[in-house]
């Protein structure tokens, strides 16, 4: 228990008004004593009501020369000739006098009065009486300076240079009004030391509305009328200069304010960790899900329970990358993230990640799992590829840091997966990548360091794929080499679901939580983390530093301070950021003639083609599911290609192709409210191409669906798409197609069709953003993430890799031997042209660069060029940057290395600068040196590209300049 052995036998109001006092003294008078109307407050918030044993301040006129402070206890109730009566209670004991303030005790004796008739008696004249409300209960907290008189145990004031630390800080704060004590002293009597005068009811104490635990209530000892609370700042009191509240039963104190910072993350961990029993940290480094059993709290499919003696909260895990997985309910259906990829637009990205974290959090949860950050272009043909952000490490990586950041700014565990080269879902569990240490290194492992270091994502999940033959989730080289050993990662891994192999050997290769149950860690398949370590298998050390990440995890990204509290989705503020994020990454892929965009006035008659796109647009598969906040517009049985076999597969066949409710008809109808618009569902050529060809322009919506657990057997559109198109382009070639799918496509009927966006899964506002941009309201301004191939003959493995049988269990190869060079630089390295290459994108207006030049220092160059916006109307352009390394390094081309994004209105012109340094997180101008393990620049020449996509014509070379000897 804390004592109050430092504090001041008047507080620095009574200080204050001694000044006060001071300075109006020369105005004294001898007249009868006056108390102004409603002038007896109490003492420290000048708050109406009092109880006993508080301090008054009565304000007035009153016949006194100097002031004068009560010298000795106890304290006199006559002072300067001036005294005050406290109707029954008698006379009151006074602090202090002036010509205007007396401050005085109310006597404990009046306990059990509702008021009392106040009267001042100075030079024999007495005031007319006052009447002041008694309550037994007044809370007042005394501040100091505006802040509260609160100190922390060693008598410090906490305030903006000391502030309390929340979950740990013990804080005393001086009050008054917290009604009767034991070993009550006289009134006028200083508080007795021993034993000390504890009140009789415990108030509560708050900190930023949050409850704090109470240690002590009393009476300061040594002083007269003057409470002291002791309290601990909660661990999950919000931060910076926050409101302090005392109550007792309805009684509330009005608030002062204190000070609350972050706890260290390091310190708070270790000082949590040093309290748990081995028990409790086992529970900690594995999932509570067992087979059969029940869903998590607030239904959460993979939960860690809490240690609520600790006051560490559940971890509760939601996915997914496009918006809350639809297992815990309707939640805004984002695009993909590949969609929200191709706008290049890093603020675009965050609001998306800051959109699902806050609906994350409005289910209750606190671990979103949605970064995928998985290099898409390696495989295209990848049903996940929807989920990430494509193909390039600095694009896909910046893309997924900005998700992660938007998400733990939001206070919840980011999560970057799937660690590592998890590339295709064909025999997920037993794929073993083959890849060179440097291979790996620029490519998948770039694009997740890249991620890391851009957003400090607190949780990376480990993959259910072997990499050059370990396990991901037990691959030392991966987890406790390059993740926590060169990038520094201080959070924790975790396993995706059921992807841990082992115990001990998971363990100390550096994964530090098995989802989503204790199979290994837990003991039930293998040996358990505290058998292993009372067997000496493993170090105790290696336990708790799992937990320590867990925790630290936990306190950097805010967990014990914001917690997660059930409550309604924004669906408004949804809708509107997934019509944004359509309209910023829809990307134009050919406009033959101004095909696009329509004009309404003109247009006449359309006819809508196939897909759906009478009710809705399509959605992605698997734990990145979204059940759409207005219900599916249509729910379709899965297509799961003939190679979704075995257990990795599940997840496709237990999918569903779910319709997000926006109707491309019924907003390209409300766009052109002139115009005949009508629908046919495709299903027939000869009947679409009929409409067609009876149609002043026909727009052919083609879908692709892809899901987790499945790959898709080629890059053509399924079920006679191909077919459709060309039947319709053939009666008119005024055909505008309009693509649903999740990443590259082929278009072999690109030659007939006048114009081809591709609007990726549209999100539940894609109709309106695509019929926005069909006729001109948006102007598009999307960029190609990820190459569209050719040919899927152009790929580096034209066949994807297969278990040996369905039933296999054993391991097969893939093997990537194209090491670094995915997507463009595998194009560019082998001189394949592309359908569309990295970076391609068209606009209505058009853009021109100029004056492009360079300068290089050291390791470091900037570009600088001027963009001009040369058309008609307003757009966005995306510059890119390019840097070819010296031809001795082996490394493709070009690699990007910088982009700006910028909208200029029609004849508009901007000087743009870029920076480029060996310095930066993406390692630009480098390459990974296998000797030395670490990064190396080599001498020789550079040569920097400007333009607006990778491909070599549409790049000007801004210059080159040479690094070393
Ligand atoms: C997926 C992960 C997901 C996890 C938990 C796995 O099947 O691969 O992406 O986060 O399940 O739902």
């Amino acid at each position: 228990m804390m004592t109050e052995n430092g504090w001041p036998h008047l507080n620095p109001l009574m200080r204050a008004s001694v000044l006060l006092a001071a300075a109006l003294s020369a105005f004294a008078q001898t007249a009868a004593p006056v108390i102004n109307p409603g002038g007896i407050v109490d003492a420290a918030s000048y708050g109406p009501v009092l109880a006993p044993g508080s301090i008054a301040a009565i304000f007035g006129s009153f016949p006194v020369g100097s002031p004068v402070q009560a010298a000795s206890l106890p304290i006199p109730t006559s002072l300067s000739q001036v005294s005050v009566r406290a109707g029954a209670g008698g006379a009151a004991p006074l602090f202090y006098v002036s010509s205007s303030q007396i401050n005085v005790q109310i006597p404990w004796d009046l306990a059990g009065q509702s008021q009392a008739a106040m009267t001042v008696m100075a030079s024999g004249q007495t005031s007319a009486p006052q009447t002041v409300a008694l309550a037994s209960f007044a809370p007042a907290i005394f501040s100091v300076n505006g802040q509260g008189a609160i100190q922390d145990s060693s008598f410090r004031l906490i305030n903006a240079s000391n502030s309390a630390t929340a979950g740990s800080t013990a804080i005393l704060i001086y009050c008054m009004g917290l009604g009767p004590v034991s070993n009550q002293p006289a009134s006028g009597a200083a508080a007795l030391t021993s034993p000390l005068s504890e009140t009789t009811n415990t108030p509560a104490v708050t900190v930023g509305g949050v409850p704090a635990q109470v240690t002590f209530s009393g009476l300061v000892p040594g002083l007269v009328g003057v409470y002291q609370v002791n309290a601990v700042t909660p661990a999950n009191a919000p931060m910076g200069d926050v409101p302090v509240v005392i109550s007792v039963g309805v009684a509330t104190s009005s608030s002062v304010n204190m000070y609350v910072q972050a706890p260290d993350t390091d310190q708070s961990a270790g000082a949590l960790l040093a309290q748990m029993t081995l028990d409790e940290k086992l529970q900690l480094v594995h999932g509570a899900y067992t087979f059969g059993g029940p869903a998590g709290p607030l239904n959460a499919e993979e939960w860690v329970p809490g240690i609520s003696r600790l006051g560490i909260p559940d971890l509760l895990y939601a996915d997914g990358p496009v918006g809350v997985y639809s297992s815990l309910g309707p939640a805004t259906a984002l695009p993909s993230s590949m969609a929200n990829a191709a706008s290049w637009d890093l603020d675009e990205a965050y609001k998306y990640g800051a959109t699902i974290s806050a609906e994350v959090r409005a289910y209750g949860m606190n671990v979103w799992l949605g970064g995928n950050v998985n290099l898409g272009g390696r495989e295209p043909r990848d049903g996940r590829t929807f989920e990430a952000a494509g193909e390039d490490p600095l694009l896909a990586g910046s893309i997924k840091a900005a998700h992660i950041r938007g998400v733990q700014d939001q206070h919840l565990i980011g999560t970057l997966k799937h660690y590592a080269l998890n590339d295709q879902e064909t025999g997920r569990l037993l794929a073993n990548a083959i890849i060179d240490e440097r291979g790996a290194r620029e490519s998948d492992l770039l694009a997740f360091e890249v991620a890391l270091k851009n957003s400090n994502a607190q949780s990376v999940m480990c993959s259910y794929n072997l990499v050059n033959g370990d396990y991901a989730c037990q691959n030392d080289s991966l987890l406790n080499g390059a993740l926590k050993g060169d990038w520094g990662f201080s959070g924790f891994v975790q396993s995706d679901a059921f992807a841990a192999q082992s115990s001990v050997a998971s363990a100390l290769a550096g994964l530090d939580q098995e989802q989503p149950g204790g199979y290994y860690f837990g003991g039930v398949w293998g040996e358990s983390l505290d058998t292993a370590i009372q067997n000496g298998d493993m170090p105790q050390s290696r336990l708790d530093d799992m937990v320590r990440r867990i925790l630290r995890a936990m306190y950097a990204a805010g967990l014990f301070n914001y917690p997660s509290a059930v409550g309604t989705i924004d669906a408004d503020a949804g809708a509107a950021t997934a019509q944004e994020v359509l309209e910023q990454g829809a990307v134009l892929l050919k406009n033959v003639g101004n095909l696009l965009p329509l004009d309404a006035s003109k247009v006449g008659s359309i006819g809508m083609i196939g897909a759906h796109a009478d009710v809705g647009v399509l959605s992605g598969g698997g734990s990145a599911q979204v059940a759409p906040t207005g219900g599916a517009a249509l729910t379709l049985a899965p297509e799961c290609p003939s190679s979704a076999v075995g257990t990795s597969a599940l997840a496709c066949h237990n999918a569903s192709e779910i319709y997000d409710p926006s109707s491309p008809l019924k907003a390209i109808q409300a766009m052109a409210p002139s115009a005949s618009v009508q629908f046919n569902d495709g299903t027939d050529s000869a009947a679409a191409a009929a409409l067609a060809q009876s149609s002043n322009v026909a727009v052919v919506f083609v879908s692709q669906w892809e899901s987790e657990g499945m790959d898709l057997d080629n890059l053509n559109f399924s079920n006679n798409q191909d077919a459709l198109v060309s039947a319709v382009a053939a009666a008119n070639p005024r055909t505008i197609v309009v693509m649903e799918n999740g990443g590259p496509q082929l278009a072999p009927w690109l030659g007939q069709v006048g114009a081809l966006l591709e609007a990726w899964y549209p999100g539940e506002r894609g109709g309106e953003a695509i019929a926005n941009i069909l006729f001109g309201s948006v102007n598009p301004s999307g960029k190609l993430p990820i190459t569209f191939p050719a040919s899927v003959n152009d790929l580096p493995r034209p066949v994807i890799p297969s278990p040996s049988s369905a039933s296999s269990t054993t391991p097969f190869a893939v093997n990537y031997s194209e090491g670094f060079n995915v997507g463009y630089k595998w194009y560019d390295t082998n001189g394949i042209t592309p359908l569309f290459p990295f970076g391609f994108g068209l606009s209505y207006t058009t853009f021109a660069f100029s004056n492009v030049s360079l300068t290089s220092s050291g390791e470091q160059f900037q570009v600088s060029f001027d963009l001009a916006n040369t058309g008609a109307v307003a757009g966005a352009e995306v510059a890119q940057v390019y840097v070819g390394l010296p031809a001795s390094t082996g490394e493709p081309p070009r690699r990007l290395a910088a982009w700006t994004k910028v909208l200029l209105q029609p004849g508009e012109q901007q000087s743009e600068t870029l920076t480029v340094s060996s310095s930066d997180v993406s390692h630009p101008l480098s390459y990974w040196d296998v000797n030395s393990e670490s990064w190396q620049v080599a001498s020789g020449d550079y040569t920097v590209y400007v333009g607006n996509s990778s491909a070599n014509d549409s790049l000007t070379v801004a210059g080159t300049f040479h690094i070393g000897q």
